[in-house]
C-alpha cells in the first residue's frame, strides 16, 4: 500500500509538471484528487486494512494529499503568472500615446456674446427683461412712434404673420427688441400706475427682418436694448453709462465718440462710436478708414413713448440703446459674412 501511495505521488507530480494552462490544471485536479481519483480509493479502502496498517497507511495518504495539494496551488499560482505574462507580452499597451478627447459642447458664439453684455450690463445695475418675439404692429411700430406708413418702417421691412382683417394691426415678427421698452414698461406702470417706480433693464433677443441675405444682413440676428426710466435722468447719464460700458467692454483705454442719429422712439437720438481696435483708430479696412466703429444706436426715450408706456413724460425721463452681439463679434474677428451665424458650419462654431 505504502508502495502504492509513493507511486501515486510521483506519477502524479510528473504530469504536473507538464501542465500549462487553467483546463489543464482543473483535469489534473479531477484525475488525482477527484472522487473517484487512484489516491481517493486508497483513503476508501483502508478500512479493509489490518488495525496495525491503517494508521500508517492513513498517514501516508494525508501526507501525499497534503503533497499535491500544495503541488497544485504552486502549479495554479505559476499558470497565473505565465498567462500574466503572456497577456501583458502580447496586448501591449501604450500608455505614453494621447487619449481620445473627449467632445465638449459649447454655446454658440451669439449666445456668449449676448450673455458676456448682459453680463457687463448687470454689473451696471440692468435686470434682464424678456420680451416676445412674435409683435403686433402697434408694438413694434405705433408705440414706438413709428405710425402707418412712416419712412422710418422702411429699415425695417417685416415678416408679417397675420395680415389682412387686423387692418393697420397685423402680427409681425418684432423686428428689433425695442417693442419690449413699451411692454416693461406697462408692466412696472402697471404696480403703481400713480407712481410708476424707476426702470434699468436689459432685453436681449432674437429679431427678424426680411432682408435679402447676404454677407452683410441676415434675416435673424439678436439684439441687446437698454432702457433706464426715472426722475431726472439726463442725457449725461446716457453718454457716462454707454461710456463706462465701452471701457469693460472694449477695453478702459477705448475712445468714444456720439453723432447725432434719428431713430422715431428717441429724443435726440445718437449713435455710439468706439475707436476702432483693430488699428487702434489710425485707420484699416475695418474702420473703413474712419478709425471708427459704430456699435449701438441710443437717445431720450421719445415723450410720445414714455406716455405709450404708462410714465407721464413730465415727470420722467428716460434713455435707451439698441446694440447687436453678432455686430461686435465681427468687428471683433473680423468675421467678414455674417451669414456663418447660422450656416451650422462646425468649422465656424468650433473657433469659439
Ligand atoms: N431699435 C433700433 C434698431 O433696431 C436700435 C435702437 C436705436 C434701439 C436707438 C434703441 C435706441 O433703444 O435708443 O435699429
Amino acid at each position: 500500500m505504502l508502495d502504492k501511495l509513493k507511486e501515486i505521488e510521483k506519477t502524479a507530480l510528473e504530469s504536473l509538471a507538464s501542465v500549462r494552462d487553467q483546463s489543464a490544471l482543473d483535469n489534473w485536479r479531477v484525475g488525482n484528487l477527484g472522487r473517484s481519483s487512484a489516491l481517493m480509493s486508497v483513503f476508501s479502502e483502508l478500512g479493509k486494512l489490518s488495525k496495525e496498517e491503517r494508521p500508517v497507511v492513513g498517514q501516508a495518504a494525508n501526507r501525499v494529499k497534503i503533497a499535491l495539494e500544495s503541488a497544485l496551488a504552486q502549479r495554479a499560482e505559476a499558470v497565473r503568472a505565465a498567462a500574466l505574462a503572456k497577456s501583458l507580452e502580447e496586448e501591449q499597451l501604450d500608455v505614453t500615446l494621447p487619449g481620445r478627447a473627449i467632445q465638449h459642447g459649447r454655446l454658440h458664439p451669439s449666445t456668449q456674446q449676448l450673455r458676456h453684455v448682459l453680463t457687463i450690463l448687470a454689473e451696471m445695475g440692468f435686470q434682464v427683461y424678456s420680451s416676445r418675439e412674435v409683435e403686433t404692429d402697434e408694438m413694434n411700430f405705433q408705440l414706438l412712434n413709428f405710425p402707418p406708413h412712416h419712412p422710418a418702417r422702411e429699415m425695417q421691412d417685416s415678416f408679417y404673420v397675420q395680415a389682412g382683417e387686423r387692418g393697420d394691426n397685423p402680427i409681425l415678427l418684432r423686428t428689433h427688441t425695442s417693442p419690449g421698452q413699451i411692454r416693461a414698461m406697462r408692466e412696472f406702470a402697471s404696480a403703481q400706475p400713480q407712481h410708476p417706480p424707476p426702470i434699468r433693464i436689459a432685453l436681449p433677443g432674437m429679431c427678424f427682418r426680411y432682408e435679402q441675405i447676404t454677407a452683410r444682413s441676415e434675416i435673424q440676428f439678436n439684439q441687446v436694448e437698454g432702457l433706464v426710466v426715472g426722475e431726472e435722468i439726463t442725457f449725461a447719464d446716457l453718454k457716462g453709462t454707454l461710456s463706462d460700458f465701452a471701457r469693460r467692454m472694449f477695453g478702459q483705454t477705448v475712445r468714444t465718440r456720439f453723432r447725432a442719429s434719428y431713430f422715431p422712439f428717441t429724443e435726440p437720438s445718437a449713435e455710439m462710436d468706439v475707436e476702432c481696435f483693430v488699428c487702434g483708430g489710425r485707420g484699416c479696412p475695418v474702420c473703413k478708414l474712419s478709425g471708427w466703429l459704430e456699435i449701438l444706436g441710443c437717445g431720450m426715450v421719445h415723450p410720445v413713448v414714455l406716455q405709450n408706456g404708462g410714465y407721464n413724460p413730465r415727470r420722467y425721463s428716460g434713455y435707451a440703446f439698441g446694440m447687436g452681439p453678432e455686430r461686435q463679434l465681427m468687428l471683433r474677428y473680423r468675421i467678414d459674412d455674417i451669414r456663418y451665424f447660422w450656416g451650422n458650419d462646425l468649422r465656424f462654431l468650433e473657433q469659439f
